[in-house]
Order: C-alpha cells, then structure tokens, then sequence
C-alpha cells in the first residue's frame, strides 16, 4: 500500500522527471488540488498530456485561507479519501505544484497520513521548484560563494520579510505578485540600493510567462508587472552578472 507525492513542477508538461511520468501514466488514481469547488486544478492541467484514458481524475478542495483553524477539516477529510482508495489496491498519485517540500499542499496531507495512516507507505517524487524555473529563465545565478539566500513569501508579515530581507544577499519573494508593490517599497530600509537588481516573473514555463529585470530605484513607488498569484521575484542586493 504506497502513495506517491509527484511534483509537477512550474507549468511546462517537459519539465517534469522521467520517474513522474512513469507514475503518472500508470496511474489509476490521481488527485490534485484546487482552492475551490470547480475551480481547474493546475497541478492536473500540467501533467494531461500523460494521463491515461482509464485513469480517474480527483480534485481535493484546500480554501485559499490564512487561518489555518478552519483548514484542518479539508486536510483530514482530503487525507482520508486518498487512504481509502490507496487501501483499494489502486495505484495512486497526488499531484502537487513545483517541488513538494515548498509551500505546498502535500505538507498537510503528510501529516495527516503520518498520524491517522500510518500503515500507508509514502514516496515523495521531487519537482522543480518555481524559484528555479525562474532563474534559468531569467538566466541568473541565485547565490554563489558566501552568499546568503532566503526564500519568504510576501503576503504575510512585511516586518518579518524585512528582517529577513535585511539579513540576507538574495531574496526570493514567493506567493502572489499582488503583493510585491509593498516589498519593493520596503527593500530600501532592508539595504537594497537603487542599484540593486529585482527580477519579476508571472507563470514561469507556461504559455502565459511574462519576466522583467530591472534595478529597485526604477520599480519603487510604481505600480509594478506581477498581478497574479503566480509570480516571483527576486531581489540581490549585490549583483556581479
Ligand atoms: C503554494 S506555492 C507552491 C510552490 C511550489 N511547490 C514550488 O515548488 O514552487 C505557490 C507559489 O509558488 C510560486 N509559483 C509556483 N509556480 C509558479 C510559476 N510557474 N510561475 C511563477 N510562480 C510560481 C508562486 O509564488 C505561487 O504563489
């Protein structure tokens, strides 16, 4: 009785391992997640060109919500529905975004098999994160040397994304471009110079992509590219290329 966590990675159906499509395509059962009823799971838009006609397609619900309170009920609900039908003899897959291990709704579901369970076997296949789509995208290097790295997403605490920002030679700011205005803003006072270069991208590796480098001082006090939840940026304070 074993599950398989696939990352998917960042959008484009080649950017995914050999080992991920094997799985897919054997697949009998495969859930993905969406954030509401109805709602197309992009993990599942990724991988369609290797899902097999006899395989059954199950989207889970996780709400977009910050409380984590009311999230607990979907994460032990959606845990339960993957038991039952990988103690069915099924092969089964869940599907997430990028890597698992980053900001991803297979955390939870972790948890939740690991607690109630436990006699499920896991194996978690690696994707490519979208941090580094983006960067062989925007053809950058993310640290090299003695350089410190951070990964924060910038929808939550803007105290605590300074700190970190000011602690660190590259930022990279995850989860949703809507609030990259106010990053930028603030990178001044986490000493990040005018000169200092920031890289926006939207839906790397997907049909959709938009990507602009450019230095702080010209984004700041602007309306900046990012509008959707699918975006990166990254900040580094001293730039060699
Ligand atoms: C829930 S997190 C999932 C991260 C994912 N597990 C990974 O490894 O990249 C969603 C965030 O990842 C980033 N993201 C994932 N795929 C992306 C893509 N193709 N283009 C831009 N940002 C992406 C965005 O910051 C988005 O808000």
């Amino acid at each position: 009785m074993k599950l398989f966590c696939v990352g998917c990675g960042p959008g484009d159906p080649d950017l995914l391992t050999v080992r991920a499509v094997n799985l897919i395509k054997s697949a009998d059962v495969i859930f993905a997640p969406t954030a509401r009823e109805g709602k197309p799971s992009i993990a599942l838009s990724i991988v369609e060109p290797y899902i097999s006609k006899s395989a059954k397609t199950i989207s889970l619900i996780f709400p977009m919500v910050k409380e984590k309170e009311s999230l607990k009920e979907y994460w032990k609900r959606n845990a339960d529905e993957i038991a039952s039908t990988v103690r069915a003899g099924k092969k089964v897959v869940y599907l997430t975004v990028g890597d698992p291990a980053l900001y991803s709704t297979w955390i939870y579901i972790h948890r939740e098999l690991a607690k109630n369970h436990s006699d499920i076997d896991i194996d978690i296949v690696p994707g490519i994160a979208s941090l580094f789509a983006f960067a062989a995208r925007a053809k950058m290097s993310l640290a090299e040397g003695e350089e410190t790295l951070a990964i924060v997403p910038a929808c939550y605490d803007l105290a605590k994304v300074r700190q970190t920002a000011n602690s660190c030679d590259t930022v990279v700011f995850l989860k949703d471009g809507r609030y990259f205005d106010s990053v930028i803003d603030m990178l001044g006072d986490a000493g990040f110079a005018d000169s200092s270069t920031v890289a926006i991208a939207q839906d790397v590796s997907a049909g959709s992509e938009m990507l602009e480098i450019s230095k702080l001082g010209s984004l700041r006090g602007k309306k900046g590219p990012a509008e959707k939840y699918f975006s990166v940026m990254v900040a580094k304070k001293n730039d060699k290329q």
